[in-house]
């Protein structure tokens, strides 16, 4: 077991190790504060923020993305948390074909019931959109209509996964004419400003996170019972509050699913874990990504960012987004058990 551990720990100081020399390479260590562009390998990076969120050009998504520039589309991700890719022409194919070069992919837990079939032929694809199978508009006050409310709190994807996520990659299908922004929130920045004495409180601390109770925030009517299914298709998982981020460098890791701090009485870790998401995404934090055109895709690193979805009119306008999540592979990939 001791041994195991060991080998385990030896792995993710590699990979950090590995990692850093990659940044170096690049010459991108530090989060520059300019706003001017800056290439990285076969990219020109745009930020949109003085901290974080870039939009990329140099990519040609007709053709398979060859591996150099995975590459450096992995040292751009970690440069800057969010990156943007305009009008990319990709279909739902290449969308999992581009992810896969990224990692192993999730399947799409099937919350509302192992019969329920999902809109899309891949298992590989969440529908983050409001229509259903037939391409109707979910009406106000379902029970998926509920759902989804719950992303429109600051999250980030699959934290009530035991083994947690790396990358989102968010794909437009059809976009509203109005709102439906994506919202990101800096959090590698934000906790790296904390006086140290704060951030001595923070380390070891171990959050639970649990998907129900997100729910319940959104909707605290309709989630006020959850089913056993539903209960028992997702478990809490734990998860250390701070982290190290693919930059060696320390991170926060909260987020509307985490509900409970280990050790706290329940009150008492509420107010902790609602304080740190405020804190985090004072104005200075955050970007909301617009969504220009059919094909805009948006990749962030959920461990280093956090999300929400803006509001739209959801009951006049559809909204068809898709998106693929990657499994983490870095240190902290399985959890705090
Ligand atoms: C998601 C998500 C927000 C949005 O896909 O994980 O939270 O703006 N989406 O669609
Ligand atoms: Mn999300």
């Amino acid at each position: 077991m001791a041994i195991c551990s060991q080998l385990k720990s030896a792995e993710a100081m590699q990979q950090i190790v590995s990692r850093l020399h990659c940044l170096l390479s690049y010459g991108i260590l530090s989060s520059t504060t300019t706003m001017e562009p800056i290439r990285i390998g076969s990219l020109t990076c745009q930020p949109l923020h003085p901290t974080f969120v870039a939009e990329i050009t140099g990519v040609d998504f007709s053709k398979p993305i060859p591996d150099d520039q995975i590459c450096d589309i992995i040292a751009a991700q970690d440069r800057f948390g969010v990156t943007v890719y305009r009008n990319t022409s990709l279909d739902d194919q290449r969308h999992i074909a581009l992810s896969r070069q990224l990692g192993k992919l999730e399947q799409v837990p099937k919350f509302n019931g192992p019969k329920v079939p999902d809109r899309f032929g891949f298992p590989e694809l969440f529908d983050a959109g409001n229509t259903d199978r037939e391409g109707k508009i979910i009406q106000k006050d379902s029970r998926r209509w509920w759902y989804n409310k719950g992303n429109t709190l600051w999250h980030t994807d699959s934290s009530f996964n035991q083994h947690r996520s790396k990358y989102s990659l968010l794909l437009a299908h059809q976009i509203p004419n109005e709102g439906g922004d994506t919202e990101f929130a800096d959090m590698r920045n934000a906790y790296r400003a904390f006086p140290e004495v704060r951030k001595r409180q923070l380390r070891g601390l171990i959050a639970e996170h649990d998907l129900w109770h997100s729910r319940k925030l959104a909707a605290p009517q309709e989630y006020s019972a959850v089913t056993d299914f539903e209960r028992a298709a997702k478990p809490s998982a734990y998860h250390k509050l701070v982290q190290i981020a693919s930059d060696g460098g320390e991170t926060l890791y909260v987020a509307a699913h985490a509900s409970r701090i280990l050790g706290k009485p329940e009150q008492e870790g509420l107010r902790l874990i609602g304080e740190l998401i405020e804190d985090c995404t004072q104005a200075g934090w955050t970007h909301a990504v617009k969504w220009k055109q059919v094909g805009d895709l948006v990749i962030w690193d959920n461990r280093i960012v956090m999300h929400r979805g803006r509001p739209f009119s959801d009951q006049m306008e559809v909204r068809d987004m898709r998106r693929t999540t990657v499994f983490d592979d870095g240190p902290g990939s399985l959890g705090a058990v």
